[in-house]
């Protein structure tokens, strides 16, 4: 989770900055320690003679000047800059063929919608390379800051307030991303995955989030009837089975490769250990311990796995 890394347009408009500020800085690094080094070996105090005392110099016009002027042009070369990206990603229009997602932040995990594709999943953000999309962030319990660090960002989630990001990612591969903003017991477990892949490929995944689950068989089936006996229900869709909106979509859990905001891998195991206990897996998670017997937990955890 790196930002000197850029892969997006908008990552690499941060990045300029960020080098403008850092050479400024280096620079006035050398120079301020460069003379402190020449004044400290030339007024050192010799063996034996008293130190003078050093010239007055109050009220020298020339360096007065200078000490003021020097420090508004170093101000203005960071500044002019930093405006600038400021407004161009603030601002920035969406382009006509803009991928279009909705991003809520809950405590503690990530949803994502694709509303002109009709699609939702959770945690895992999929993009197609080089297609730019605006990313429009919504909170619809705390503050929380969305970040994916090689991608850009960090943009706060506000409740009651509508933020975007539009940036274009530029190289297919798997980048990180986390809560950036303190938003309760488990904001360090409120990780997420983009996966920024080929068209082709992202064409692939929609039709894939799209298409209704098969019917389970054989435990998994023994897994839906304690699905939709349970509180599971409540909180949670899957299509064509419930349609709750409070917790993760669940439609195709089993694609993904972790559940719990990239906490665990999708194994029967973590995930039979996740449905027995949430709250302790996850500090102040808001899904409960239903005291799930083993035998149902099991059976679960085949259905929530069989949801390709
Ligand atoms: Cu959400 Cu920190």
């Amino acid at each position: 989770m790196s930002t000197l890394v850029a892969h997006s347009d908008l990552n690499r408009s941060i990045l300029s900055v960020y080098s403008i500020i850092t050479w400024a800085c280096a620079i006035i690094a050398v120079v301020v320690f460069g003379i402190l080094s020449v004044i400290l070996l030339r007024f050192r105090e010799r063996g034996g003679a008293a130190p003078g005392l050093p010239r007055q110099i109050h009220g020298h016009t020339l360096m007065e000047l200078v000490w003021t002027i020097a420090p508004a042009l170093i101000l203005l070369v960071i500044a002019i800059p930093t405006i600038q990206v400021i407004f161009r990603t603030q601002t920035a229009a969406a382009p006509k063929n803009a991928l279009e997602v909705t991003v809520r932040g809950w405590q503690w995990w990530w949803e994502f919608r694709y509303p002109t594709l009709d699609v939702v999943t959770a945690n895992e953000l999929h993009l197609p390379v080089g297609r730019p999309v605006v990313l429009s962030l919504e909170g619809p319990d705390v503050i929380h800051s969305f970040w994916i660090p090689q991608l850009g960002g960090k943009r706060d989630v506000v409740p009651g307030r509508l933020n975007h990001i539009t940036l274009t990612p530029e190289r297919a591969g798997e980048y990180w991303g986390q809560c950036a903003e303190f938003c309760g017991a488990s904001h360090a477990l409120m990780g997420l995955r983009v996966i920024v892949e080929e068209p082709a490929a992202f064409e692939q995944w929609i039709a894939a989030q799209k298409a209704t689950p098969a019917e389970p068989a054989g435990p998994a089936a023994d897994g839906k009837a304690v699905y939709t006996r349970t509180a599971c229900v409540g909180c949670h869709a899957i299509r064509g089975v419930s349609a709750g909106v409070l917790g993760p979509d669940l439609t195709h859990f089993g694609s993904r490769k972790l559940f719990g905001a990239g906490l665990w891998p999708t194994t029967p195991e973590h995930v039979v250990a996740w449905l027995k206990d949430p709250p302790a897996l996850k500090p102040g998670s808001k899904m409960p311990n239903l005291h799930l017997t083993d035998a149902e937990a099991k059976a679960l955890a085949a259905y929530l796995l069989s949801l390709k």
